[in-house]
């Protein structure tokens, strides 16, 4: 079988870039190694950027987000028992909106199947071999072993894929940190706190509280990275985040029904370069980011954006610079929401017993909801900064 894109993976990334080479007239396979039921209701992330939803809208995609779609100006912050609002809309523009990631994804599923276009489910790619014109993957599936060929191979496999291992060694630089912390996150059946999401920072840690609809939150603790799922019964977590997201101008949290609890551990980690030779990193494959500002599925649909434009080039003009600069074109825009990413996070959680910490990190917030300079910078990211344009 041959293509001129094999696509491994069917997340944001893969799905974003084999609907916007599909609307170029440029050939697609995309590779699952899950069923489609698993992938269309795994639960991650959930709040899209400007250019994200913008994004959708243009390749006919948006009407599950126009209908479902919680469209916020900002995020509430508490300190100190006091809450505050940030509303970035009035400074910059632009919204925040909230619509879980497994809808993006199966949204994206129904455009590919709709169109006839190939996605294959459990199929997952066991071997991919480049040459200077092409590349062949191997991919088992129910039926048995699969060859395919392709031109050119997109890697957007996450972070625990194939594809990243098969960047020469002596061409990557790896930037990677650990934080002793995870997420414990949480679905309840239960009225959001406030009209929008909400990060509390708190001495036991980070509390986040987030929501899927008007009576579903999403709801986030900061734990030890070691936690154990089982330590955490239904009421200890409803008193912890009770305890944290504690104030003297909102009402106690609302308590309910748990129908979800994971682990997600923080990391931020960027593999430069992010291609060699016919083979492109994309998404978590390529980069990490802690999930505190909510930017990991935003770069995944980002470097789709990128990549699809330079395989157009290269398709319609024959010539590879676009290509060439793949990964120094994705890179700033990747960095910044790095840098955002570690900002929020080392601002919101508790990482020292340090009381001097504390002190520093009560200054930044003040300036955050004093400062409309502040709330302007954090804005710009928050919503979105614009797609990269090699053009
Ligand atoms: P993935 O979504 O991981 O997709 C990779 C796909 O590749 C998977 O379906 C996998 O099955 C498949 N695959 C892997 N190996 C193979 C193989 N060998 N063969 C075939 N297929 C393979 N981001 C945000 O922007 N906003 C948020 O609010 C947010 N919240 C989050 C909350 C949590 C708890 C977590 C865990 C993450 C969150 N993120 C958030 C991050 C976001 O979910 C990821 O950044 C995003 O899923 C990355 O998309 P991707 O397409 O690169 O990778
Ligand atoms: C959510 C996820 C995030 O990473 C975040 O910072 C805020 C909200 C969410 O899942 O809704």
């Amino acid at each position: 079988m041959h293509t001129q894109v094999a696509i491994i993976g069917a997340g944001p990334a893969g799905l974003t870039l084999a609907a916007l080479l599909h609307r170029q007239g440029i050939s697609s396979i995309v590779l699952e190694r899950h069923d489609r039921t698993y992938i269309e209701t795994r639960t991650r992330a959930g709040i899209l950027e400007q250019p994200t939803v913008d994004l959708m809208h243009e390749i006919g995609v948006g009407d599950g987000i126009t209908r479902e779609g919680m469209v916020h100006n900002g995020f509430y912050v508490r300190f100190d028992r006091t809450t505050h609002h940030l509303d970035f809309t009035r400074l910059v523009g632009g919204h925040a909106t909230v619509y879980p990631q497994q809808k993006l994804v199966a949204d994206l599923v129904a455009d590919r199947v709709g169109g006839g276009e190939p996605l294959l489910f459990e199929a997952s790619v066991r071997s991919i071999d480049t040459t200077t014109d092409g590349a062949r993957l191997q991919v088992q599936t129910p039926e048995g072993l699969l060859e395919i060929t392709a031109d050119f191979v997109a890697g957007c496999d996450g972070f625990h894929g194939v594809s990243r291992a098969h960047l020469p060694a002596d061409s990557v630089r790896e930037f990677e940190r650990t934080y002793p912390v995870a997420w414990l996150g949480i679905l309840a059946h239960t009225t959001p706190t406030t009209p929008e999401g909400m990060y509390c920072a708190h001495e036991n840690g980070i509390s986040v509280h987030s929501m899927r609809g008007p009576n579903i939150t999403r709801q986030y603790l900061q734990v030890p990275a070691d936690t154990d799922l089982g330590d955490w019964s239904d009421e200890r977590i409803w008193d912890e985040l009770t305890l944290r997201s504690a104030s003297d101008d909102f009402p106690v949290l609302e308590r309910g029904e748990i129908f979800d609890k994971s682990l997600a551990p923080l990391r931020s980690y960027v593999c430069e370069t992010m291609q060699h030779g016919r083979l492109f990193l994309l998404g978590d494959a390529a980069h990490i980011v802690p999930p505190t500002g909510a930017k990991g599925l935003n770069l995944a649909v980002s470097d789709a954006v990128t990549l699809s434009y330079a395989l157009g080039a290269f398709y319609l003009t024959g010539g590879s610079e676009h290509l060439d600069a793949y990964s120094s074109t994705c890179l700033p825009r990747i960095w910044k929401a790095q840098h955002f990413s570690a900002v929020l996070t080392e601002t919101l959680h508790s990482l020292s017993a340090d009381p001097l910490d504390w002190q520093l990190r009560r200054a930044r917030l003040t300036r955050w909801v004093e400062s409309e300079h502040e709330q302007s910078a954090l804005g710009e990211v928050y919503l979105g900064l614009p797609f990269p344009s090699p053009w």
